[in-house]
Parts: C-alpha cells; sequence; structure tokens
C-alpha cells in the first residue's frame, strides 16, 4: 500500500516504526530523521496534500496533529475519495474548542472542572476580579500549540493573562473566547483510546511529564517524557473511567453525530472527588505514541484502517504485559530560547524516534526545541528506565538537555 502520514514530529516517526517496510510510506512534511521520502507541504496546505495524494494514488492518509484535523483536512480527503486515519472536523471539535468540549461534557454528564466562558473581555475581568479564592485556570478557547492553558496564582497575573488573550490575542483568534475554571488537584494520567464512532478500545494509561525541569518544575513543554502504564491509573480507577467518561463520551458522539473515528485523547485529573476529564484531545499524544507503540502487539495499521471503514469492534488490540519508559532530548532552553545546528552523534544500531532534525554536511542536526525520544521496554518501570538512560548516554549533542528523573517515583 501507498501510505502518507502527515505530521513532522516523535509521534509521527513512532507511527512510521510500526508499520510494516512492505508498505510504501511517505511524510508530510517529515523529518531528516525519519528514512522515509519527505514532502515539503505544509501541514495547513490542504489543496497540496489533496494533490498529491491523488497523483500518488495513496490507498491510506495518517493525519496525526491537531492543526490540520481541526482545520478539517481529513473531509477533504474523505470527500475525494481518499481512505483517512483520524477524526473529521465535526470530532475534532473536541480538540478545537474547548468551550465545544465543556459544553460537550456537560450534556452528557461526564465529570470535569465547573467552569465560565467569556466572549466579553469586561465581563472575564469582572468574574475574575470578583474570586476570593486562587489558583484559578485561565485557557483560551481554540489550539494555541498546547501553550493556551495557564494556571493562575492571583488576580494581577489572571489580568495580565486574559488581557493578552483577548486583547493582545497573543494566540489570535484562539483568545476571542476564554474559559475560567477551577484548579483541580490530584495526579494526571493520559487514556488514548481508539475509536471508530461505535467501539472505543482504550489503549494502556500512560504518565506524560510536561515541565521542563526535574521534579516537575520549570515551564509547561509539549512533553519531557513518558512512562506507560501509569502507576497510578489501578484497575478501580480504570473501571470507574469506563463508566463515568469513556462509555457516556462514545455515546455524546453519537448522540451529537460527530465523526470520530481515530484516536481519542482523555487527560485526566484523579482527584480526591472522582476523575475529572481536563481535556480531550483528538489525536495521539506526543510523546505517548513514542511510549505506547513499542507495547502494542496488535498491528498498528490494522487497528487505523478498522477504526476509519468502522471495524474496530472485530479488531484486536493488545499490549504486553511490560513497561515503557520515554525520555526526551531537547535543545538547552527549550520551551524559550535555544540555539540550532548543533550536529548529533549516536551510534548507527540505536533505536530512536527524531523530532526537530535536520539533515546538513555534518549529517543530523538540532533544529528544534524537541530533538528525538529514546523508548524502551521492559517487565519493570525501573528496568525500562535504566535502558533508555543507559541508551540516551549513547547520545551526543553539543547543547542537548534532557531530564533525569523521567519514571522515577
Ligand atoms: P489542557 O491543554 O487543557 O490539557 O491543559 C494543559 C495542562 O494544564 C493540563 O495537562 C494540566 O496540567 C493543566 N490544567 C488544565 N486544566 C486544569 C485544571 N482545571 N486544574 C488543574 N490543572 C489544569
Ligand atoms: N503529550 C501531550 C500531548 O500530546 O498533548
Amino acid at each position: 500500500m501507498k501510505i502518507a502520514i502527515i505530521g513532522s514530529g516523535g509521534r509521527e516517526h513512532a507511527i512510521i516504526k510500526k508499520i510494516s517496510p512492505q508498505h510504501q510510506l511517505f511524510a508530510i512534511p517529515g523529518n531528516a530523521g525519519m528514512g522515509v521520502p519527505c514532502l515539503d507541504i505544509p501541514v495547513n496546505n490542504t489543496q497540496d496534500i489533496l494533490a498529491f495524494a491523488k497523483r500518488e494514488q495513496l490507498d491510506f492518509i495518517i493525519v496525526a496533529p491537531d492543526n490540520p484535523l481541526v482545520a478539517g483536512l481529513v473531509d477533504v480527503l474523505e470527500d475525494a475519495g481518499f481512505a483517512c486515519f483520524g477524526p473529521r472536523k465535526s470530532g475534532a471539535q473536541l480538540e478545537g474548542s474547548k468551550i465545544f468540549a465543556k459544553e460537550f461534557m456537560q450534556r452528557h454528564h461526564i465529570p470535569t472542572a465547573p467552569y465560565h466562558a467569556f466572549s466579553c473581555f469586561e465581563e472575564a475581568v469582572a468574574f475574575l476580579s470578583a474570586q476570593k479564592t486562587f489558583p484559578i485556570v485561565i485557557k483560551a478557547d481554540g489550539l494555541a500549540f498546547g501553550k493556551g492553558v495557564r494556571v493562575i496564582s492571583g488576580l494581577e497575573e489572571g489580568l495580565a493573562y486574559l488581557k493578552a488573550l483577548m486583547v493582545e490575542r497573543v494566540f489570535g483568534e484562539s483568545g476571542a473566547q476564554v474559559l475560567i475554571e477551577e484548579f483541580l488537584e490530584g495526579r494526571e494520567a493520559s487514556v488514548l483510546a481508539f475509536c471508530d464512532g461505535i467501539t472505543l478500545k482504550p489503549m494502556l494509561s500512560a504518565m506524560d511529564y510536561k515541565r521542563a525541569l526535574e521534579g516537575n518544575r520549570g515551564l509547561n513543554t509539549g512533553g519531557m517524557g513518558c512512562i506507560a502504564p501509569n502507576p497510578y491509573f489501578t484497575p478501580q480507577i480504570a473501571k470507574e473511567c469506563q463508566e463515568k467518561i469513556f462509555a457516556p463520551t462514545l455515546r455524546g458522539i453519537q448522540a451529537d453525530k460527530l465523526d470520530f473515528r481515530g484516536c481519542l485523547y482523555f487527560g485526566l485529573m484523579l482527584t480526591d472527588q472522582g476523575v475529572k476529564v481536563v481535556e480531550y484531545n483528538c489525536r495521539f499524544g506526543d510523546p505517548e505514541a513514542q511510549t505506547l507503540f513499542p507495547l502494542l502487539q496488535s498491528d498498528l495499521l490494522e487497528i487505523m484502517q478498522a477504526c476509519a471503514k468502522q471495524k474496530l469492534a472485530q479488531q484486536e488490540v493488545r499490549f504486553a504485559p511490560d513497561h515503557a519508559c520515554c525520555v526526551v532530548l531537547t535543545s538547552q532552553g527549550y520551551p524559550q530560547d535555544f540555539e540550532v545546528g548543533h550536529a548529533l552523534s549516536y551510534p548507527p544500531e540505536l533505536d530512536i524516534c527524531f523530532a526537530g532534525v535536520k539533515r546538513t554536511q555534518e549529517g543530523l542536526c538540532n533544529a528544534s526545541g524537541r530533538v528525538l525520544s529514546i523508548t524502551s521496554t521492559a517487565p519493570t518501570l525501573q528496568e525500562a528506565r535504566a535502558l533508555s538512560y543507559a541508551r540516551m548516554a549513547k547520545i551526543s549533542l553539543k547543547n542537548g538537555y534532557y531530564r533525569q528523573d523521567i519514571g522515577q517515583l
């Protein structure tokens, strides 16, 4: 089969690694470490992607990142006759608009933090000014490169953030509406599920490390590492999620006639008052994908095709009973300023998911914040963690930085 993967990060490389080399793969735009032909087409250039699909007569297209899913790339490709993995625009709204997601959860009685939505700056300011307790959470309604959420510890900080979102529009139209919601306390867990609109099959639970620095300090990033299964996601919590979150979400998707054939990502907070949904994503997480796929024993491509054809009920989704630990190598300074263009050196046999890399005369160089990731699996988390760090130590990058405490409980 001829298959295109839309996206360019470690997640997309992890997808490519799980697809048998007997297939002809393309990445759009991909990265230089993926080892497949990369097309220099931005993910938001729907027309050029469609033209490429027609020219190559693609058999299957996997749309991995949030932006093209929310913009409706799958709608355009499917309407032109191409089979795709990824929700159509109607389903992708669960990630594309946080207010849409909150209204969906209210309508279908799915536990989440209480919130208020605002499209008028003055009303948001008045509401925030009347708050007596902090922290409180302010979120841009739309996509904001994963940076639209801020936990606010005082009124002044909150007013400045509302101004940045709604007046200065630092995230453009994504800040035209905002949410102000209750701060939830607890441990976070991610559960990604395959969904074809009729059936939902959760994968293993995962725990990602969002903060830049050890001890979960520093700024939020796109992800510094991840482990699976999540040690706090007990069978009892899984049961609670199935009854109160996963099943009602699937029923809600059906009742609201959302077209969701792809990966539905549940961002969860395990609170003293039960599990609550922090967010939905309409795609595989990064680095959750790099962490989970090495444990997946069933055929990923078959599962994705089953989702597209609404045949997931008959499809096996089986994971090894092992543990995985993924460590991300970043450019020192990420998520703020960092240098690019330094050469990477690593043993050629090392199994790496590449992300922000470019090829130059010196070989592969770092080209953005998250450079690559290493995942190891083993019967225990401790062993998986030790293996990942031993393998990471074999890589050298002048301004490379990675957290030393991924998987340390
Ligand atoms: P989101 O993009 O909505 O997932 O938010 C990004 C991160 O912000 C989450 O993974 C949480 O760590 C944090 N967060 C979001 N909403 C809340 C909340 N209501 N209470 C506490 N932390 C939150
Ligand atoms: N790792 C979090 C995300 O992909 O959104």
